[in-house]
């Protein structure tokens, strides 16, 4: 019998520096999109996939992120006493078993690879989720559920992928391809950042991984890759070849990149419109602004 995915890795630890100057005091994965922080919607969803143990890679300067997952009993009295149960419901989603919920120290910004690899003792032997929080995913199904799922199938490793202009391939890791079934796509090699023109497919990585305890072994022998940095695509890559094997998913759903502030925008006004209590008032503001703008022109 397989093992069930029941752990996940939240790497938290980059220094956000294209959001400056709000990452100087607010960490990149506390801004919020209306009015849920990132990280909240990535715990959902891991919560979703069955995931039961959060484990959180953080760095200097990133206590807001804890402050937020702990109770805080005088809101929560002031809340009851005015008798706003609806804000109370609203709060209940941040609470986390007691722990469910792990923090360990990147000391240095030295990758993702890195970062991963500072959660190995909290992992041990068991297949992994990785998260990254600023890859937003709107969806109907969850898209880590929907990989578990698949996962349940293959077991080995899978990666998120999702088809990228050419052109914007070289910001991302890039699967070689060895056959493709449809939402399952067998790999045979991953290229991070491939330089322009030399992209092995269209096909990116994004960051959702479902990974084996192997590729934290690969990594206690990686070197820094592209970037300086040590990369967690070289360790899934040397999984390649070895009876696990490497699969990449093509999920459904919609996928921001929040760590970018074109991809935050998008998505503000995304989930602002996917909202009831937002939606009118937004789509109003929005057509008028358009309406606007072509009159200027
Ligand atoms: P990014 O490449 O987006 O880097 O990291 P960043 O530092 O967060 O942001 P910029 O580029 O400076 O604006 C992708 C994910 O990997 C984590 C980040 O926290 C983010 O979730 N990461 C990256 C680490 O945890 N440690 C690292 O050393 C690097």
């Amino acid at each position: 019998m397989r093992n069930k995915v029941t752990k996940a890795i939240f790497p938290v630890a980059g220094l956000g520096t294209r959001f400056l100057p709000a990452t100087k005091s607010v960490p990149k994965e506390i801004m919020t999109l209306v009015d849920r922080p990132l990280i909240q919607y990535a715990i959902d969803e891991a919560r979703a996939a069955g995931i039961k143990e959060f484990i959180f890679v953080t760095s200097r300067g990133k206590g807001a992120l804890e402050d937020y997952f702990d109770h805080s009993p005088q809101l929560e009295n002031e809340l009851r006493k005015k008798g706003k149960d609806d804000l109370l419901e609203i709060l209940k989603s941040t609470n986390m078993d007691s722990g469910a919920i792990a923090y360990m120290r990147q000391h240095k910004a030295l990758g993702l690879g890195h970062a991963v690899w500072c959660a190995r003792r909290l992992i041990g032997n068991e297949p992994f989720a990785v998260i990254l929080p600023d890859d937003v995913i709107a969806a109907e199904k969850p898209c880590l559920q929907q990989m578990v799922e698949a996962y349940e199938k293959t077991g080995g490793n899978m990666v998120a992928a999702m088809e990228v202009p050419p052109a914007k391939a070289s910001s991302y890791g890039v699967l070689d391809v060895k056959e493709d079934m449809g939402s399952m796509i067998s790999v045979k090699g991953m290229v991070e950042k491939p330089a322009p023109g030399t992209e092995p497919s269209n096909l990116a990585v994004i960051g959702r991984y479902i990974l084996s305890p192997y590729v934290l072994k690969n990594l206690n022998k990686i070197k820094s890759g592209a970037g300086g940095e040590i990369q967690l695509t070289d360790a899934i890559d040397q999984e390649i070849g070895s009876e696990r094997g490497v699969y990449g998913y093509r999920f459904r759903g919609q996928r921001f990149d929040c760590g970018s502030k074109s991809g935050f925008l998008q998505a503000t006004v995304a989930f602002g419109l996917s909202r009831d209590d937002l939606r009118d008032d937004l789509h109003s503001y929005l057509t008028d602004l358009m309406a606007t703008e072509q009159a200027a022109q």
